[in-house]
């Protein structure tokens, strides 16, 4: 078996979650770490190789010198360049984290760069693998008039985060940066939207210097198949805990989900109501990669393509417009 030749570009907090798993998967051979702190990418390639792997600070070279099949981003939304061109134009498959930019120029380019070469993309959706989600989206997919349904669904934490996370700026907000993991899933869910509106207000966060993020929004999504859903989050909840959850309602069925591995079933349109427990422990974030790894070898597309990261961040951006302008904004089908 070949293996896989694969890069970091992004060496920070979040990027250790795929090299612990990179490094323990056979088919995959870490070869080399970018950061523009050095350090950073020094401290990855002792964790992750015993200091077998390349340290650059400049990705083109990463990408120049280091010959790889597969390449995980994990940039801070801001700092998205032209890594995934470059990407495409020496053939790398490609993990890249969401949200995958901060204007639709750019995610659109991307989209572009990655259909052209025929590399493999996989956006870092990871929810969407869930075993309740999963089976929620089969029930769908099998049910025989068209899927329509309600979701009602929370995010919810309070920290700081790093400096370029509360700068809308630099994330482009809670709802683009964090949330667009649940818009993410509406999409999933329900196809694509065709109007939203959303409220959001720093609440919590004024006295704090640089906080120019919103901490509080709600968000009315309806979609072109007739569904509707609510989002509403904050980052003004409980210290240390990030809770998210969502209820989906549809004619013969009503699911809370937990998280997206978990979730009770009830068949409201039965006589007595029967219950169901879907319990999932797999890891996510693991999930992704093995499928991308499968697309690779199997040469079929991911389970998330880079349309996705395109639409849902089309979906979010225009919720933070509709809050900036206080109007509905029409979202065109793709
Ligand atoms: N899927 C998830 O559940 C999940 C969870 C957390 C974060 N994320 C995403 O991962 C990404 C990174 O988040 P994080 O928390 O690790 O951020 P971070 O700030 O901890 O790490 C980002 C790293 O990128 C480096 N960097 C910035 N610009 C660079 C450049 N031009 N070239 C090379 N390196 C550069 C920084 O020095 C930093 O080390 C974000 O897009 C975030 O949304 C996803």
């Amino acid at each position: 078996m070949k293996q896989l030749r694969t890069g970091i570009i992004g060496c920070g907090h979040f990027a250790r979650k795929h090299a612990a798993h990179l490094s323990a998967i056979e088919e995959v051979n870490l070869v080399g770490f970018c950061d523009k702190d050095a350090e950073r990418a020094i401290s990855y390639n002792e964790q992750f190789t015993q200091r077998k792997g390349s340290i650059f600070t400049d990705y083109q070279e990463l990408f120049s010198d280091m010959d790889l099949d597969l390449v995980y981003i994990c940039l801070p939304p801001f700092a998205h360049g032209n890594e995934v061109e470059l990407a495409c134009q020496h053939g790398v498959n490609i993990l890249i984290e969401k949200p995958i930019a901060l204007d639709m120029e750019q995610a659109n380019s991307m989209a572009k760069h990655v259909h052209a070469s025929g590399v493999k993309c996989q956006v870092g959706f990871m929810y969407r693998f869930g075993k309740a989600a999963l089976e929620f989206r089969r029930y769908l997919q099998e049910s025989s008039s068209e899927p329509k349904g309600f979701m009602l669904g929370r995010y919810a934490c309070n920290s700081l985060h790093s400096n370029w996370w509360r700068s809308r700026e630099h994330s482009g907000g809670q709802l683009v940066e964090q949330v667009i993991h649940l818009l993410d899933m509406s999409r999933y869910f329900f196809g694509e939207p065709i109007k939203v509106f959303s409220l959001q207000d720093n609440l919590f966060h004024r006295d704090v210097e640089s906080y120019t993020n919103e901490d509080v929004s709600a968000t009315v999504i309806q979609f072109a198949s007739g569904s509707v859903a609510t989002i509403a989050a904050t980052n003004g909840a409980i210290p240390n805990r990030w809770e998210y959850d969502w209820r989906l309602v549809t004619k013969e069925v009503t699911a809370d989900f937990s998280d997206s591995n978990n979730a009770t079933f009830y068949q409201t349109a039965q006589e007595g109501v029967p219950t169901s427990v879907i319990s999932g422990k797999d890891d996510l974030y693991l999930a992704e990669t093995m499928d991308l790894l499968e697309a690779i070898r199997e040469n079929r597309e991911t389970f998330v393509p880079i349309d996705e990261g395109v639409r849902s961040l089309n979906l979010a951006l225009s919720a933070t417009l509709s809050a900036q302008k206080e109007t509905p904004i029409n979202i065109s089908l793709p």
